[in-house]
């Protein structure tokens, strides 16, 4: 997901924009560039790759200007170089984008004809070039944006320079979000209020639609019609110290060592110690009357989706089915009404389910999302916010986003559990009493982390890594193996440990090793023979359990890791810690990019 920053300053501002650009950095990108207005004619740097290489450029030919916007790319049309860099520019403007241009093509084709002259592979040129040509037809520069965007298609966030013109700039924003910031005689913008965190706490989300002229002294915002409008200005809780790695070597690694408390500050808000039970606040509908409840997401997202299945069908007894928005979106299925369809998301802004929301809107669902980013797509659209207070999740690899959804998720289903009467007082306090229990639990469980990173030693030449778990266990092998894919780069699975007869038997060899996640629950003894039967094929099984379940196997585990006894509803809680551990060291071990992977975007705003 691209970055976006802007600044009307003071002083020279390109050191400020690289600075916002690095607290961009989260979101995954392939270059990056800046632009000002120096005697009103616009400057340029940009760099392939990552933004030392911006500042390296920087020092070599510096630039000045009080005013500038800067960029961060996650490449979607055209290779991720130096020419294909934002801020995109013709002489008259300069342009960063985040999003895409759905009908760029057809505004080539018009603008080519016109004898325009592309230089980029980039969608976003388009934009830049008919901006350029409502201004050569005489048109100021709010006449040619309010031109501009009639024309586009798609979803964008935009930060505009006029060539001539160093006491404004322009912003807008459909589809991708776009936060302003107030200085004291110097104005921001940002892709969200962690890029303008140490410049401001006073920010305006644009709504969708919205365009705003920023000058020194302030914004002039007008709505998709182009009317006047006036957005609330927040108090952002974000600092700079609240987003940096504090002693930590990595975000990802803060934010696992965040979960004790910020699973506490989650609980807090849903459960009441005094009468030991879940309160969610105001439900625009009745939990008691929901026929089914469908359950939408992507990625890690999904997997807290997927556990929570077990515990609606299980606990509250209501049908659930779970799905992967970026499936469900294009099955189209006919809903019936009095649903409830609930959409997981961290950023709030994941293209696929953001669409799977809008199609489940279209069918008469309620709509409830559990979501991290408040100021956020998602949470506009729901009838039904349920928080995380994971606060700012910066490394790419979702994890305290992760198991503060759990906490939600579990919070939510004991909620429909008793407005259905499936569970009594004396359950909900049980179940909920586990819950408090929790953070107490995953600080102990941080306490392996030595041992954690000597078993990430063994591994770390591993080809292939086959994660093993029944039940809520199962959609937790799925995590495990996606945190080691997408942070260490090997190939690992997840599988129910009841499939393995079915074909992935046939996997098991010393080369192999196998992680499994075997909870004191009802299907502990199964899991237990499946380790027994990967061991009898030569598997070196690490297995993940209590105390009492490691010592019921032989001492041919390959490693063991206790997990504090737990009840087994709050299990998927505690047991996804080790499995981000176990991921993190592997890849500090291997060397790569633990907090911005390869490839991968901490948002997925595009399809
Ligand atoms: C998980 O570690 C990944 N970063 C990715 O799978 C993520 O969970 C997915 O893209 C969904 O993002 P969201 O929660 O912001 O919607």
């Amino acid at each position: 997901m691209c970055g976006i920053v802007g600044i009307i300053g003071k002083a020279a501002v390109a050191p400020l924009l690289v600075d916002g650009l690095r607290r961009l950095e989260y979101r995954g990108y392939d270059s990056a560039g800046i632009a000002t207005l120096i005697d009103g004619a616009i400057e340029r740097r940009r760099a392939e790759g990552k933004l030392d290489n911006l500042v390296r450029r920087l020092a070599v030919e510096p630039v000045q200007g009080n005013i500038g916007i800067g960029h961060t790319r996650w490449a979607t049309h055209g290779v991720p170089n130096e020419v294909n860099a934002h801020p995109i520019a013709t002489e008259r403007v300069a342009v960063v984008h985040n999003g895409i241009i759905e009908n760029f093509q057809e505004l080539r084709r018009e603008l080519t004809g016109l004898g325009y002259v592309f230089q980029t592979q980039t969608d976003t040129e388009a934009v830049a070039i008919m901006l350029t040509r409502h201004l050569d037809d005489g048109m100021d520069p709010r006449e040619a944006v309010a031109a501009t965007l009639a024309r586009l298609e798609g979803a964008f966030a935009l930060a505009i320079l006029f060539a001539g013109h160093d006491d404004f700039l322009i912003c807008a924003r459909r589809g991708s979000p776009l936060a302003i910031g107030y200085g004291d005689g110097e104005m921001f913008v940002g892709s969200d209020a962690l890029a303008l965190a140490p410049l401001t706490r006073r920010i305006t989300y644009l709504e969708e639609g919205d365009w705003a002229v920023l000058t020194a002294k302030g914004a002039a915002i007008s709505d998709a019609a182009g009317r006047p409008v006036e957005r609330a200005v927040k108090e952002t809780a974000l600092s700079g110290a609240l987003i940096g790695k504090g002693n930590y070597r990595h975000f990802m690694q803060k934010e696992i060592f965040e979960q004790p408390g910020v699973i506490g500050d989650t609980l807090q808000a849903l459960f009441n110690p005094t009468t030991r039970s879940v309160n969610l606040g105001e439900i625009p509908f009745d939990l008691a009357a929901l026929t089914r409840i469908t359950v939408i997401a992507c990625g890690t997202s999904f997997h807290s989706g997927m556990i929570a299945k077990y515990w609606l069908e299980r606990i509250a007894r209501v049908p659930c089915e779970v799905d992967i928005a970026s499936e469900f979106r294009y099955r189209a299925p006919d809903m019936a009404t009095g649903g409830l369809a609930l959409f997981i998301s961290q950023s709030g802004e994941t293209a696929d389910t953001l669409a799977a929301l809008r199609y489940a809107r279209s069918q008469g669902q309620h709509i409830a999302v559990v979501v991290n980013q408040l100021e956020s797509s998602m949470v506009r659209e729901a009838d039904l916010v349920l928080p995380t207070r994971a606060g700012p999740e910066i490394g790419v690899a979702s994890t305290k986003a992760f198991t503060t959804q759990l906490v939600v998720l579990a919070c939510f289903a004991i909620a429909v559990a008793r407005a259905r009467g499936s569970i009594d007082a004396a359950r909900e306090a049980a179940l909920s009493t586990a819950l408090t229990e929790v953070p107490a639990r995953a600080s102990e469980v941080l306490n392996h982390d030595e041992k954690i990173q000597e078993i990430a030693a063994a591994l770390l030449d591993a080809r292939d890594v086959l994660y093993l778990g029944r039940g809520t266990a199962y959609p937790l092998a799925l995590e495990g193996a996606l945190k080691l894919k997408e942070i260490s780069y090997i190939h690992a699975e997840g599988y129910a440990a009841g499939e393995m007869k079915h074909g992935p038997i046939a996997l098991i060899d010393e080369k192999v090793p196998i992680i499994v996640l075997a909870p004191p629950d009802e299907l502990f003894e199964k899991t237990a023979s499946n380790v027994q039967e990967v061991m009898a094929r030569g598997g070196k099984v690490v297995m993940i359990s209590d105390e009492a379940g490691l010592a019921t196997i032989d001492d041919r585990l390959y490693f063991g890791i206790p997990i504090p006894p737990c009840d087994a509803f709050v299990a998927p809680i505690l047991y996804a810690i080790p499995i981000q551990l176990l991921a993190y060291h592997i890849a500090v071990l291997k060397g790569t990019d633990v907090d911005q992977p390869r490839n991968l975007a901490k948002s997925v705003t595009v399809e």
